[in-house]
């Protein structure tokens, strides 16, 4: 597995039909399915580790952001990628960032409120990664259904010749779902965190069920989290667009948000129709414990 600085040489040793996976590196298992899924349908698979400040609204979430590039690379060669492409701030931005990208609207919803500026800070690093790299299809996880949106719709309105592709939710064992984030939870505030994913699974049920009201649906999470939780939103949004559903009629993921003590999850469960009506995405659950845990005597 080769390691990469520059962008020059990340096209100079991608042959063939290229795969990305951008991540921020602290790889779980999450990142790897994404890795896996590259694996199946590249010649290269390169996943980008890069903490892109232009995405943080907080200083201080960046500056506490996991980092270990020797343990990612590790990771990312055992789970099948050719190349890790880490740049250095200089390469990703060696002047001033004057050109963003803004998908509006879409950026407005859900998270929008909560995190100024996020999603142009992700749109404009994934178009730079996109014009850098040049791959042919490209993996992001079902887990930022927001973000995923918001790319799908970038490479769409820019005519860029990358395949967007979703992949399912990777959790822990009991629902939680994976987050580099989630080193950061006590037991307690990760036992509070497991209501989300309850919640979602109870949904997803009532879903399966028939129920199509919104507000039915997004009732039944707020029933299973109690006040250990401060819960920003909990919404059942258009899977393309973004835009608040008052009835389960399209593709849609019932999207939260909420702070376990100073730790913000968010987690979804995607609604794609079938013959029968709506089926929800529970995602996959891992058999045992997450190597995000995993510590260097093990
Ligand atoms: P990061 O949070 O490192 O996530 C990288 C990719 O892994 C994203 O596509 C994310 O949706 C996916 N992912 C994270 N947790 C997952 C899980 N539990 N199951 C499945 N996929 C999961 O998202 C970012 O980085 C950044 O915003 C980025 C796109 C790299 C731009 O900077």
């Amino acid at each position: 597995m080769r390691i990469t600085k520059s962008f020059a040489e990340t096209r100079e040793v991608a042959n063939g039909v290229v795969g990305l996976v951008p991540t921020m590196g602290f790889l779980h298992e999450g990142h790897l399915s994404l890795i896996e899924a590259a694996r199946h349908e590249s010649d290269t698979v390169v996943m980008s580790l890069f903490v892109n400040p232009l995405q943080f609204d907080r200083d201080e979430d960046l500056a506490r952001y996991p980092r270990d590039l020797e343990r990612d690379v590790a990771l990312a060669a055992a789970a099948g990628a050719d190349v890790v492409f880490a740049p250095d701030l200089g390469e990703m931005y060696p002047d001033e960032q004057l050109t963003r990208v803004n998908v509006a609207g879409l950026s407005d919803a859900l998270e929008g409120p909560n995190r100024p500026g996020h999603f142009e800070g992700v749109a404009t690093v994934v178009a730079k990664l996109f014009a850098g790299i040049q791959p042919h299809r490209s993996y992001f996880g079902r887990k930022d259904a927001q973000q995923l949106a918001v790319v799908r719709r970038m490479a769409h309105d820019l005519s860029m010749p990358t395949e967007v592709v979703g992949v399912p939710i990777v959790r822990e064992a009991d629902g939680l779902a994976l987050s580099s984030r989630n080193i950061f939870l006590s037991e307690g505030e990760r036992e509070a965190g497991l209501q989300l994913s309850r919640g979602l699974m109870q949904a997803a049920d009532l879903v399966e069920a028939g129920e199509r009201d919104a507000k039915a649906i997004t009732n039944a999470v707020y029933f299973e989290i109690g006040d250990e939780l401060s819960v920003e939103y909990v919404t059942l949004a258009d899977q393309k667009t973004v835009s608040a559903l008052t009835t389960l009629d399209r593709p849609a993921f019932l999207a939260l948000a909420a702070w376990s003590g100073k730790t913000r999850l968010i987690d979804n469960v995607h609604f794609d129709a079938d013959e029968d009506g709506f089926v929800g995405d529970r995602g996959i659950r891992l058999a045992g414990r997450s190597v995000l845990y995993r510590t260097g005597e093990d």
